[in-house]
């Protein structure tokens, strides 16, 4: 999907009450004081608001977001609540503006499925984590590979499912990107989307103390 059209249809969304997740990935990361934290796909802001207050003056959250409606949002809501140890940058999952070696936690909830390449998100988390890192993630994946007439519809697409992967697929990208252990926290049964069928999941896993995974 375009940036372009997730830009437009995210803002839209930005100002709704509309839940966006898809798991519960912030409730089983457990960012503690001083740590540095990445949530992609920040939306309005919420977890990362929640991590900076687990995290603390000493430690700091970043948001990723394309969406300008959303990042707005986010930065108002951070304003109004007094919280300084945030920012919310705009680039895609792909093409992450942090360096190397940065976090010690990212999450992410009902995003990834979004992204064109997949496998250059998972390079970039396994990129930015620090030795011995985390991630927490959330999302959609399909039970077989989605049919090309929903893959290239937009608004299948927007509605978190139409751009998931499979299972498989999914897991053969992390280790590709150098996760070797990687855990499913959650996982819901198969539910339909039109012709196609999916599921959603919660996964963790760690980029190892030597980093030297790829
Ligand atoms: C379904 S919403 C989830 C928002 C939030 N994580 C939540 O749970 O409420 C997906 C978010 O990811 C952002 N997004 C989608 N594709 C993206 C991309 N390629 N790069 C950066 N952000 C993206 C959207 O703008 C939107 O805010």
């Amino acid at each position: 999907m375009e940036i372009k059209e997730i830009n437009h249809r995210y803002s839209e969304l930005a100002e709704s009450e509309c839940c966006l997740s898809c798991g519960g990935a912030i409730h089983y990361a457990e960012p503690v004081a001083g740590e540095v934290c990445v949530d992609l796909g920040s939306g309005r802001g919420t977890d990362v608001l929640r991590m900076a207050a687990s995290v603390g003056e000493t430690g700091f959250v970043y948001g990723i977001d394309i969406s300008d409606g959303m990042l707005e949002k986010a930065r108002r809501n951070a304003e109004k609540f007094g919280i300084s140890n945030v920012s919310f940058i705009r680039c895609e999952l792909e093409k992450l503006e942090l360096a190397d070696n940065t976090a010690n936690l990212v999450i992410s909830n009902c995003t990834l499925n979004h992204a064109t390449n997949k496998q250059a998100v998972w390079n970039e988390i396994y990129r930015i984590l620090k030795k011995g890192g985390r991630f927490v993630i959330s999302d959609i994946y399909a039970t077989k590979a989605i049919a090309d007439e929903y893959r290239n519809d937009p608004v299948a697409v927007a509605e978190c499912w139409a751009g998931s992967v499979t299972r498989d697929e999914y897991m053969q990208q992390l280790e590709k990107a150098g996760f070797t252990s990687v855990e499913i926290i959650e996982e819901s049964a198969p539910y339909a989307k039109g012709n196609a069928e999916v599921a959603s999941f919660t996964i963790a896993g760690k980029k190892d103390a030597c980093g030297c995974g790829n």
